[in-house]
């Protein structure tokens, strides 16, 4: 079941969503070459507190999931090969030409929201500056499906088709996701799949639509001995970005776009709006 959630409850996600898009702001302002993984963690922490509301990833355990520790912080940072699900550590130090992915969920007035940016530092390689703004690209055209009439993999086929037209691998063991109530909820959402299939998108639907994708052709992430962080199986760099957006007639409505930035393509996407 897909639940589609009333314009009370978007009410408050879009204060969640808020959280974590403020949130992800202070880490860009304070992202840099030589700060560790922790210290942007503890920002997050500390900001997502600040605001009233709960870290979503702090403790989290995956549903049936066996062996795997809860995940033990607020945010994830995942650099270069990394796809997600890196754990933040005061031994990792971010260094020049690092892509840098970065992973945000805040639970505040009993729902969820989740997104993620991924931050270029320094001087980065422009075959890695390309696969970032590709990458960001797919989640802007993903969010131009996300609207009543489609069909869920419309979104995935977007998603695939942009990316596999450079020649990137679109992670496929790795999905997005419904959000609400739950961080995780029905339906799972691929960057992978067929045009005109999938399950037809309704007014309110809650959705969290998070491209993977590689610079290399492989498809697979693999699960480190941390038991968390995702690796392209062919250790090429890899971004992620995400949004939690409602499904709306005509228009998605992003519950997390940054404050800071007038020109993101999300927003460039809602105002190029199909005519
Ligand atoms: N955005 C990621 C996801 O939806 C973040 C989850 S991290 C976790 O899967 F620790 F909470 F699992
Ligand atoms: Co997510």
């Amino acid at each position: 079941m897909v639940t589609a959630r009333s314009e009370k409850e978007i009410e408050v996600m879009r204060e969640s969503g808020r959280i974590v898009a403020e949130t992800l702001d202070l880490i860009e302002s304070e992202i840099r070459e030589g700060i560790t993984t922790k210290r942007l963690d503890d920002l997050a922490n500390e900001y997502i507190r600040s605001q009233g509301a709960t870290p979503s990833f702090l403790n989290y355990v995956p549903k049936g999931a066996r062996g795997i520790r809860p995940y033990p912080a607020t945010i994830c940072v995942s650099i270069n090969e990394e796809v997600v699900h890196g754990i933040p550590s005061a031994k990792r130090l971010i260094k020049d030409g690092d892509i840098v992915s970065v992973d945000c969920g805040a639970f505040k007035g009993g729902y969820h929201g989740d997104a993620a940016r991924t931050f270029m530092i320094g001087n980065v390689a422009p075959d890695i500056v390309h696969l970032v703004k590709v990458t960001e690209m797919c989640l802007t055209l993903a969010i131009k499906e996300a609207v009543v009439g489609k069909r869920l993999f419309d979104i995935s086929a977007a998603v695939q088709q942009y990316a596999e037209s450079f020649g990137f691998g679109v992670i496929e063991n790795m999905v997005g996701h419904g959000i609400g109530t739950k961080m995780h909820e029905e339906p799972p959402v691929p960057n992978l799949g067929k045009r005109g299939t999938g399950v037809f998108l309704r007014e309110g639907m809650a959705l969290a639509i998070e491209p993977m994708i590689n610079l290399g052709r492989s498809r697979k992430a693999v699960i480190a001995s941390d038991t968390w962080t995702a690796i392209t199986a062919d250790k090429k760099p890899s971004a992620h970005f995400e949004h939690t957006v409602i499904v709306r007639k005509g228009k998605a409505e992003v519950l997390t776009l940054s404050r800071l930035k007038k020109d993101q393509p999300s927003v460039v996407a809602e105002g190029a709006e199909a005519k």
